[in-house]
């Protein structure tokens, strides 16, 4: 079967060295074929494109790159950390995510849990084995459950888009970075240049995101104890962070176990991405195996 994967994302997701020699194949003979064109026939992640979602996007970029500073992260963090609103398990907050549509997102127009399922059974038809993996899928974008009320319906801004470093200088191949001119801390020296807050290697677990989605489902999931792999752990916490997986700008601050992991972020992404097109999930029919998947690796009720 032919893969219809352009050059460049080929070299960015999967001609990783290390990558297992049968890993590789997956993807360049399997049976996930990569879309031309998303949900509305435009390329992926194309924020020029001339869509009604145009404007949106762009205005949530303004707003998050201005409301995203050191303090703000620090403080979303310690809030949401507690994990005192609400306990429930995880398929129910699956289905809590039906009704949350992603305003930073050009390529989706979906109810939510469709995308969850077709990146989750898309990745587990080319990795089989890797269960961790199908789980991982599934539940990266739940914790886009703090846009509703009882999260305490948080604005787009702050809990979509992609993600970036706070501490540190902002990266030029962050989308839209001329809005982080106008964020305090553009101007403040301590978080300004290339190291900021941190060091050489410092290891990413030490790095302050832009709070959002990824880094408060990553604090659910450790809070929660799960016992996924920290391959797992990591691509919850860093798949919106297009500005290292795709661009390869912040890797100053990686450890060695970063660099691991992320192939696997890298692999994840592909399906991430592409998985949003119009296949149709039905749902009932695969519920029992991502119960079990929950089952192995969360507790039956979650602190949220
Ligand atoms: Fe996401
Ligand atoms: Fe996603």
């Amino acid at each position: 079967m032919t893969i219809l994967v352009r050059q460049a994302e080929l070299d960015m997701g999967v001609q990783e060295k290390g990558m297992a020699p049968e890993e590789l194949k997956k993807v360049e003979n399997g049976g996930f074929v990569v879309p031309g064109s998303n949900a509305f026939g435009n390329t992926f992640r194309d924020y020029n494109a001339d869509t009604a979602r145009k404007e949106i996007v762009k205005d949530l970029y303004r707003q998050s790159h201005i409301g995203h500073t050191y303090d703000f992260v620090k403080k979303m963090r310690e809030k949401y950390g507690k994990m005192d609103r609400v306990e429930m398990s995880i398929w129910e907050c699956c289905e809590l995510l039906n009704d949350v549509v992603d305003d930073s997102d050009p390529d989706l127009d979906e109810p939510q849990i469709e995308h969850l399922l077709q990146t989750a059974e898309a990745i587990r038809k080319d990795y089989p084995n890797e269960d961790w993996l199908h789980l991982t899928a599934l539940i990266h974008d739940l914790g886009k459950v703090l846009l509703l009320p009882s999260f305490g319906e948080l604005p787009q801004w702050a809990v979509v888009g992609d993600t970036f470093p706070l501490g540190c200088a902002f990266d030029d191949s962050n989308v839209h970075p001329e809005f982080f001119k106008e964020n305090p801390d553009y101007d403040n020296p301590a978080y300004n240049t290339k190291y900021g807050v941190y060091s050489e290697g410092c290891g990413l677990d030490n790095v302050l995101m832009s709070w959002g989605h990824d880094d408060y489902m990553y604090l659910v999931a450790k809070e929660n104890k799960t016992t996924l792999p920290n391959a797992g752990l990591f691509i919850i916490r860093y798949h919106s962070f297009y500005a290292l997986h795709k661009a390869g700008a912040y890797t100053h601050l990686m450890n060695e176990e970063d660099r691991e992991n992320l192939k696997w972020l890298k692999v994840f992404n592909q399906y991430d991405l592409y998985s949003k097109s119009k296949v149709r999930i039905d749902v009932e029919k695969v519920k029992p195996y991502y119960e079990s998947l929950i089952k192995k690796y969360f507790p039956e009720k979650l602190k949220w």
